[in-house]
């Protein structure tokens, strides 16, 4: 029997904290003209203290999870598309899967740059088809504030925190994610990257002083990539499909600037409404946009069962990606009982409770081999010698 992949649940999250171009014209030398004529950004989201790319992937997905009327311990793969984690290591993914309290579920983060929730609804959906997993969770997460550097105009203006996150799912069903592709130029590195604090130049106290820890981009480059690649990738994924441009109800493209957004629109040859934006309010929140615009884009009604979308992005690598689907869910979503969101938010409570309680016991387990390791601190050399033999 074919297996198709679905998108049955999504959230979104964005921080409380609202930072205005006015804000920026205070900071650095812009205007509130200037960014948006240039962008078409008015607002962004940046995280307060205490949030993290994780804790709004947690947010974001316990959203969807709740949409898709799935527990936490269905999933069976966490893909977070994010290259602003909390850590270089671990992963995002599993800081998720474990306040998820999602145990039975593997894993990994996906770097893509802005490309990658496509990428990694691209793989979930590969994932599914053939069989390897019925639930997947994928979420796009980003902090991008935090390798800002605030006294650059040039990238301080575009970027946003947030994330938005999809339950993927397998059914007999025909319609989901139909088609993707996805493409790297990695001749175009430099165009869009942070260069210290990874193995070629491991952060130090003249990295720092340098700024080389925070974002640097040609944005001409950049903005002359996305304007050539997104109408070329949303044709091909649509001959992948076997659908024509006008089959497609709604286009959700990366939301970087509305003038490449225009663009790709005028090349595609179709009216600018079936473009969906909202990064007038967010920004650029880089793989987060797409997760976060698909959102907005169903709860306010734009999306019907049975519509056909495509949604595309750029981004660092250089990176591109685009997937067409066939939404098969309603909106409104039925509400769902009292005592399953009581069933829910004691989930996420035990989830908690067991991280602690592993924490702790792995401390314990310490503290009983610690006597052991002073007794191994202490012995010779002939003696250490004489145990390995
Ligand atoms: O997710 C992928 C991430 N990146 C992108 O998608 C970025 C793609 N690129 C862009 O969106 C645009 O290239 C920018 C918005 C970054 C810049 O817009 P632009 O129309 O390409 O401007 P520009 O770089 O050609 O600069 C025009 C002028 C320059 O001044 P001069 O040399 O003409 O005197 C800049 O110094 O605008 C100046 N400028 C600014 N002025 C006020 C650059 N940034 C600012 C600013 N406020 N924030």
């Amino acid at each position: 029997m074919k297996r198709y992949a679905h998108i049955i649940g999504w959230g979104k999250y964005a921080p409380d904290r609202i930072l205005t171009n006015d804000d920026l014209s205070h900071m650095v030398d812009t205007s509130d003209e200037w960014i948006r004529t240039r962008t078409g950004i008015r607002t962004r989201h940046l995280i307060s203290e205490g949030e993290t790319t994780a804790t709004m992937s947690i947010r974001a997905a316990q959203a969807a999870l709740e949409v898709a009327n799935v527990t936490p311990d269905q999933i069976e793969l966490i893909i977070v598309a994010t290259s602003t984690p909390d850590y270089l290591t671990p992963s995002t993914s599993c800081l998720v899967q474990d306040a998820l309290g999602a145990t039975r579920a593997a894993a990994f983060d996906l770097s893509a740059g802005c490309s990658g929730f496509v990428y990694g609804l691209s793989v979930a959906s590969g994932l599914i088809r053939a069989g390897m997993y019925d639930t997947v969770l994928i979420i796009g997460a980003e902090t991008v504030s935090t390798f800002i550097d605030w006294t650059d105009r040039e990238t301080c203006v575009l970027f946003g925190d947030g994330a938005g996150a999809v339950v993927l799912q397998a059914s007999e069903s025909a319609g989901g994610v139909l088609a993707s592709v996805l493409g790297a130029d990695g001749s175009g590195a430099e165009m869009l990257y942070v260069p210290a604090g990874g193995s070629r130049r491991p952060t130090c106290a003249d990295t720092v002083a340098q700024g080389l820890h925070f974002l640097r981009m040609d944005g001409r480059q950049v903005f002359r990539f996305a304007v050539n690649v997104m109408p070329i990738a949303s044709r091909q994924v649509c001959e992948k499909a076997g659908l024509s441009l006008d089959d497609i109800e709604l286009f959700i493209p990366h939301q970087a600037n509305d003038r490449i957004i225009q663009a790709a629109a005028r090349a595609l040859q179709i009216p600018a409404e079936r473009m969906f934006t909202n990064l007038e309010r967010y920004g650029n929140t880089s793989a987060a946009s797409i997760p976060i615009a698909l959102c907005e884009a169903v709860e306010s009604g734009l999306i019907k069962r049975g519509d056909h979308l495509v949604m595309v992005g750029f981004g660092a690598g250089l990176t591109w990606a685009a997937a067409a689907m066939q939404w098969s869910m309603p909106w409104p979503v039925p509400p769902q009982p009292w005592w399953r969101k009581t069933l829910r938010w004691l989930h996420y409570r035990w989830a908690r409770l067991r991280s602690w309680a592993l924490r702790t016991l792995r401390r314990l387990d310490v503290e009983i081999r610690k006597p052991f390791n002073h007794e191994m601190e202490g012995e010779s050399q002939s003696q250490r010698e004489e145990r390995v033999k």
